[in-house]
Formats: C-alpha cells, structure tokens, sequence
C-alpha cells in the first residue's frame, strides 16, 4: 500500500524528519520559508496530510479550493488559532496540535521572561556590553524582588499550571488565576491559587501577570489599556501565549507613562515584525518567540505531531484532535 503524502511545512528537527520518513512519503519544505497563501492552498490540493507550523496562515481563502486532497492538519504546536477551524471543519478536515510536550519548557521561558523583566537583565548586559559599566553601586540599577510576590496567571491549562509550579514551589508566589472556565478545588489547591472572575481584578491583586491563554479573535487584546490602567502600581506582564493579547500599543503607552514598571514578551502580534513603538519603549524585555525551542521538546512536538497523523491513517481518533 502507498503511503500517505505529508507536506512539512517548516524544517523539523532532523530525527523527526527521518522517523516521519518511515511512515509517510515526505515533502519537505527545503528553503524553510513561510508559505505564501498561494502554496498552501496548492498543498492543500497535493497532499494527503500536512503539517503545519504558527507561520502558516491558514485563513479562510487558503481552505477556498476545489479537488481537495487533505485530510488531516496535524500542527506541529500546541496553539493553532492560526487555522480557521470552522473552514477546516466544512471540508471535513481533522486538526490535531502537540500539548504536553511543550509545557515545561513554556513555562521556562515565562519564568526567564519574568526574571529578567523584574531584575533588569535586558538592561544590565545592554549596558555592560556598550562598556557603560562604572562599578558597583547600592543604587546601580535596583529591580523588583520576585520571591514571596503574588503571580497572576490568565489560562489555567497545562502551561499556566507548569508557571504556577514554579511561581509557587520555586520562588514561594501566591498565586492568582483568571479562567473563563471554573478550575477544580483540586487543581486550585495545589497551588493554593485564588481564581478571580475577571482580568481586571487579577491585574489589581497581582505583583506579575503572565498570559497562558489562546490566542485567536476570543482573547485579542484581552489586556488592554482600560484594564492596564486599573493595574497594581508596579505590575510587570509576562506574555508567552500570543502576540494578539495584548494591545501592545496600548502596552507601550502604559510602559512609558509608568502605568505598569515593566514586562516581558516572546510573541507578537504579525511576528516575526514588530512593532516600531515596542522597539522604543523602555522596561521590555523581547525574545523571538523561543517558549518551546529546546532540542528536547522540538524533537518530541515532531513525534507528537507524527503520532497524530499515524492514528489518524490507522483509522483510529488521533489523541490530540481539536476539530
Ligand atoms: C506553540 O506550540 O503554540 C508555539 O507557540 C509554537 O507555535
């Protein structure tokens, strides 16, 4: 029997790509560029999976061909509000994404994020680096102290759980939740978290917030400069999730007017551009979308992501399918 053809969209890991070999006849992306709409609506004709990344816009107009041959879009990542699903669904295509694997190293990144937003890390090696050092100084550029402050957390699934690990266990946080769905006295309990009902209370009540939510039109410019103006003096925002969160114009103005002391981001709202008033606005942190890239778990998104596909070519309910 032939094997089934899979478009890989973004290079993978190179042990990925051979065990994806094995199973599927496989057609790389060789330049390792984003597709143009164009391309994707043409593989959406060639292939019979494919797999696809963040960088791929899958909007409505790419899913706007006939002869279709796709079956299954197998996300290599956990978010995947880059892909239309109700257009996916008309044409009876499965998705499935790679939760799990990705958590830990997620929640690292938030927590780096963190770190180097309180203590000015950014800042200090910019400094030290353009030979601007003159010395130790009880004054030399102070920071907020992490250990024992309150963590607000926005989305409680797996990755906000992991940062709430850490917050909790490792620098001794309280921890807040917002949640739009009520998380069990279980799960709250280990953490000893308080949820909130609304992001405009958690913002108050918190030293940090860090977003652990989906991206997508439901969350876009969840944070916002109405809530940021209600914020806790000298909150620090940590966004990890997606770059449409946050109005980042209204979190430029809140960083330069000293509404909110500083934050950190790895996603951006139309990355990999960024936004000029980002590039200027002091107490920021920025990082080119790193939350899951360790060899480690880059490896594990691919076999997750091939799983997926497999089963669904088995006949069988891939584990990780959304729609
Ligand atoms: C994810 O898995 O969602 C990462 O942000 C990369 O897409």
């Amino acid at each position: 029997m032939s094997k089934p053809k899979l478009f890989i969209t973004r290079r993978w890991p190179k042990a990925v790509e051979e065990a994806a070999k094995e199973e599927f006849d496989v057609t790389l992306n060789d330049k390792d560029i984003p597709l143009s709409i164009e391309d994707m609506s043409n593989a959406l004709k060639r292939y019979d999976a494919i797999s696809p990344t963040v960088t791929d816009i899958l909007s409505p107009k790419v899913f706007d061909v006939e002869n279709l041959s796709c079956k299954i879009l197998c996300n290599y990542g956990v978010g995947y509000s880059h892909i239309d699903i109700p257009s996916a669904k008309n044409l009876g295509i499965c998705v499935t994404n790679t939760p799990d694997v990705l958590s830990d190293c997620t929640a690292d990144i938030a927590m780096t994020l963190m770190l180097m937003a309180a203590r000015r890390a950014g800042e200090g090696e910019r400094e030290l680096r353009a030979d601007k050092w003159d010395g130790w100084r009880p004054t030399h550029m102070i920071g907020a102290k992490v250990t024992d402050k309150t963590l607000g957390i926005i989305g409680f699934g797996r990755i906000g759980q992991a940062m709430a690990s850490r917050g909790h266990f490792g620098f001794g946080m309280k921890i807040n939740i917002f949640s739009r769905s009520q998380v069990s006295a279980e799960i709250l309990g280990k953490y000893n978290a308080k949820q909130f009902s609304s992001v405009e209370a958690l913002l108050e009540e918190s030293d940090f917030v860090s977003l652990h939510c989906p991206g997508g039109a439901s969350n876009r410019h969840l944070i916002n400069a109405s809530n940021l103006a209600k914020a806790r003096s000298g909150l620090i925002l940590i966004n990890t999730a997606r770059g449409e969160v946050v109005d980042e114009t209204a979190l430029a103005d809140a960083l330069e007017n000293n509404v909110i002391k500083a934050a950190g981001l790895d996603v951006f709202d139309g990355e990999p551009k960024i936004n000029p008033i980002l590039m200027a606005a002091p107490n920021l942190v920025m990082l080119p979308h790193l939350g899951s890239a360790t060899k480690e778990t880059r490896e594990e998104m691919g076999f997750r992501a091939l799983e997926n596909c497999k089963a669904f070519f088995k006949g069988d309910t891939p584990m990780d399918k959304v729609a």
